[in-house]
Formats: structure tokens, C-alpha cells, sequence
């Protein structure tokens, strides 16, 4: 194929020439949408896709069902009962919405780890992973604050434990806790407020998602290799590249179309699997559930929240050097923070010259450790907070801390990387010999 579209934007027709000296709305488009790519992108580069339709799919749903939802305790849960029976295909509605967030989830740990494998986080691609660290604490608000309005045991007693978390701030804690929930306790100002801000975050989240892609593209892409695309000729920057449109469009558009094969069977099929039972008994103030358990996306944090418990000597350590100021409950607040604290400061953290983990025999293994912990965690985190499970979580805390403290920047002073190839092209060229330039490979004769 000759000469690969990569050029940017001409106006040809009269009206496009009016419109671009005027708007450049069409060269944005293009250019964008025909944006280099790394040529040697695997199936780990879907993710980024897989969000951006979950926030659409997120929002397009949550606008419908708060035609019908009523943000007010005494009418919230039976309105929901409302969009289940009553409204047109309003079971569907909700049920994509509820599964909808767990799919967001699970698409952004796939979409984090992927990115701390390659090395994705590594200069220059910091600002894209600290707004992505912003886009992750936000959509936990945005699900903590969702999960709150269907107004069942879950969501009360959910919402009261983890606004709880900011009473337990050293003199400040209590009143900042009134000020988030509008009174004493969670109530319906509480629910009011979770509405308004449930309703808004995403448009936060989208706004966000934009400087995030904008960010990238000013970086470029990083790919499997890590290994820069050749930017000293355009000849050169070719060849290690593909356009967007139409090669991975069609690549994203196909693994998305997987997913939701599977989203939909378990929409469909299973709707309440992930849910918790207890959030179909209307919230009641004065019976609390046996056990108080989060969305499964939360647990990984919530068992490192409950790790640091008052017999563990750094809490005991910090308590008394503080004169009593940091408590177990407070320094459970301060580890669940710092554990996504750390993550967000891996670019700072991580020493190594060599950006992908495929080129990095020691760091492999500690990685897959991490993913193993973060799983464990996910795990102690639904159980209950008793011995082995306690014991489980501190470990496992222990091991989150110290593989971005400790490990990281060590492993770049004492491991020695193996040989990358010297280019994305020679890269492309090892996986698929029979390709040509523009990445097809022909059929044998
Ligand atoms: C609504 C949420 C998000 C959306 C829609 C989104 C979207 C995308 C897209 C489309 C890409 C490029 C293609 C791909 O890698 O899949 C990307 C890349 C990236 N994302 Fe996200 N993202 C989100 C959240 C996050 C979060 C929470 C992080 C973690 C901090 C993150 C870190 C990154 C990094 C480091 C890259 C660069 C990878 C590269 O250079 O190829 N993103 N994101």
C-alpha cells in the first residue's frame, strides 16, 4: 500500500475551506482520528476504549433513570421499585447501569496494571498518569455516592461507616464529617447532596478524560516495547506507526464488541451476582446488617483500611509518638489514601531506564506479585475483620507499600534489563514477518 494517511488535514471543498478559517473543528476530528499509533499495540491497549464507552454508557443510562428516581429517603427506594416494575425496560436500564460501574472498574484495574507493567506512567507520560489518578479517585466517589441513592441497608450503612472514616480526623474530623453529610448523621440531606454530586461527577470525569487523551497524544502512545516512535524523519515515524483510522478503531470496536458479549450475558443472566442482597431491604437506621461490605471494586482498599489494626506495632508506634493523635482508625484512613497515594507517584518512584516490564527479568516477577496481592486483598477485604483474614490484609498492605516504596526504586539500581529491540518497526517485524509497511500481510500465493 503506498503512502500511509498520516498527513494532517487539507480543506478541499469551498464550504470546508469557510469552515476551517473560521472553526478548525474538521482538522481536530481528523487529526485526531488519523493520530500515529505505535504499530505493535496488543490487546492491553483496548482498555482506554472500554472506558470511554462505560462513561457513556454510565451517563446515557443515569440521565433515564433519574427522570424517575425521587432523591428523598421516604420515597428513593420505592422508587427504584418504580423504575424495576413500572417504567418502560427500566429493569434493563438499571440493571446496565449497576453493572455498568462494575464493568468500568474492572476495565480501569486492567487499563492501571497494563499501564504499570509497560511502564506506561514513566516520563514523559506523567501528566496523563496523574489525571488518570484523578479520573480514578473520582469515579470511586462517583460509584461510592451512586451506591448510596437506591437507599437500601447497603447503602445507608455503607455511606455511614465510610463517611465515618472522616470523623476519625484528628480535632477537625467530626465536623468536617457533619459538613459532608448536612447534619449529625446520614440523612436525607446526605442523599440529597450524593444525588446532586452523583449527577455532576461524571461530567467532571468527562472533562477530565480529555486532558487525559489530550495529554497522550502530546506524548504519543507508549507500546509494548516501551521504545519511542522515531520522530527524526517522517519516513522514519512511519514506519514504526499506523493511523488510528481505520486499524485500531476496528481493532478496539471488535475487543469492545467482546466484552459486551460478556457484559450482557451477566446484565441479562445474572444482574444482582455482583450486588449485595441486603440493598433490596429498604435502609433502616436502627438494624444493622451482620456485615457491612463494600462494592467488590473497593474491597482491595477497604481490607488495607482495615489492616492497621491498634496490635500492630506501627500503629502503636505512630500513636504513641504522636501522643495519642493518630489512632488505628485514623492510620486506616491514612494507609487506604496513601495505598493509591504511592500508585500515583510511580513515575517518581521507579528508578529503572528501561520503561516496559518485558525487558525487566526482576521486575516481572515483583509485578505479578502485586497483581497477585491486589486480588488477595480484593479477597480479605470480603471477609470478615477476624484473625487469619486481618493478619491476610496486613500482609498484603505491607506488600502494596513496599513494592512502590521499597522495590521499585531499588530493582532500577541493581537489575540488569535484557536486550530491546532497537525499534517499534523491528518489534512489528519479529510478530508478524510476512507485513508489510502499511501492517497487511498478504495472502500466500
Ligand atoms: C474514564 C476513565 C479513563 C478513560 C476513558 C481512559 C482512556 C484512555 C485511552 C483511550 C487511552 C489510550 C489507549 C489505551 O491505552 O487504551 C489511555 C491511555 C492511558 N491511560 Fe487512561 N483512561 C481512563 C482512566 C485511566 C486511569 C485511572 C489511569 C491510571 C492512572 C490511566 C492511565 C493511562 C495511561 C498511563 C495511558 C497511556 C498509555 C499509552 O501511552 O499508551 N487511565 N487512557
Amino acid at each position: 500500500m503506498s503512502g500511509i494517511p498520516h498527513d494532517h488535514y487539507e480543506p478541499k471543498s469551498g464550504f470546508e475551506k469557510w469552515l476551517d478559517k473560521r472553526l478548525k473543528v474538521v482538522a481536530l476530528v481528523y487529526d485526531t482520528l488519523m493520530i500515529p499509533t505505535p504499530k505493535n499495540l496488543n490487546w492491553m491497549w483496548i482498555w482506554g476504549i472500554v472506558l470511554a464507552f462505560c462513561l457513556a454508557l454510565q451517563i446515557g443510562t443515569g440521565i433515564v433513570l433519574a427522570m424517575h428516581y425521587t432523591p428523598h429517603v421516604d420515597n428513593a427506594f420505592a422508587s427504584i421499585e418504580h423504575i424495576m416494575r413500572n417504567v418502560n425496560g427500566g429493569h434493563m436500564i438499571r440493571y446496565v447501569h449497576m453493572n455498568g460501574a462494575s464493568l468500568f472498574f474492572f476495565a480501569v484495574y486492567l487499563h492501571i496494571f497494563r499501564g504499570l507493567y509497560y511502564g506506561s506512567y514513566k516520563a514523559p507520560r506523567e501528566i496523563t498518569w496523574i489525571v488518570g489518578m484523578l479520573i480514578y479517585l473520582l469515579m470511586m466517589g462517583t460509584a461510592f455516592m451512586g451506591y448510596v441513592l437506591p437507599w437500601g441497608q447497603m447503602s445507608f450503612w455503607g455511606a455511614t461507616v465510610i463517611t465515618g472514616l472522616f470523623g476519625a480526623i484528628p480535632f477537625i474530623g467530626e465536623s468536617i464529617q457533619t459538613w459532608l453529610l448536612g447534619g449529625p448523621a446520614v440523612d436525607n440531606a446526605t442523599l440529597n447532596r450524593f444525588f446532586s454530586l452523583h449527577y455532576l461527577l461524571p461530567f467532571v470525569i468527562a472533562g477530565l478524560v480529555i486532558v487525559h487523551i489530550w495529554a497522550f497524544h502530546s506524548t504519543g502512545n507508549n507500546n509494548p516495547t516501551g521504545v519511542e516512535v522515531r520522530r527524526t524523519s517522517k519516513a522514519e515515524a512511519q514506519k514504526d506507526t499506523l493511523p488510528f483510522w481505520p486499524y485500531f478503531v476496528l481493532k478496539d470496536l471488535f475487543a469492545l464488541a467482546l466484552v459486551l458479549v460478556v457484559f450482557f450475558a451477566i446484565v441479562g443472566f445474572m444482574p444482582n451476582y455482583l450486588g449485595h442482597p441486603d440493598n433490596y431491604i429498604e435502609a433502616n437506621p436502627l438494624a444493622t446488617p451482620a456485615h457491612i461490605v463494600p462494592e467488590w471494586y473497593f474491597l482491595p482498599f477497604y481490607a488495607i483500611l482495615r489492616a492497621f489494626t491498634g496490635d500492630v506495632w506501627v500503629v502503636m508506634f505512630a500513636s504513641w509518638i504522636t501522643g495519642g493523635i493518630v489512632d488505628a482508625k485514623f492510620f486506616g484512613v491514612l494507609a487506604m489514601f496513601g495505598a493509591i497515594a504511592v500508585m500515583a507517584l510511580a513515575p517518581w518512584l521507579d528508578t529503572s531506564s528501561v520503561r516496559s516490564g518485558k525487558y525487566r527479568p526482576m521486575f516481572k516477577w515483583w509485578f505479578w506479585l502485586l497483581a497477585i496481592d491486589f486480588v488477595v486483598l480484593m479477597w480479605a477485604g470480603a471477609m470478615p475483620a477476624e484473625p487469619p483474614y486481618s493478619t491476610i490484609s496486613l500482609i498484603g498492605a505491607t506488600y502494596w507499600f513496599a513494592y512502590f516504596l521499597v522495590i521499585l526504586p531499588l530493582l532500577g539500581v541493581i537489575e540488569k534489563p535484557v536486550a530491546r529491540p532497537a525499534t517499534i518497526e523491528e518489534d512489528f517485524a519479529a510478530h508478524y514477518p510476512k507485513a508489510d509497511a502499511s501492517g497487511d500481510v498478504k495472502p500466500a500465493e
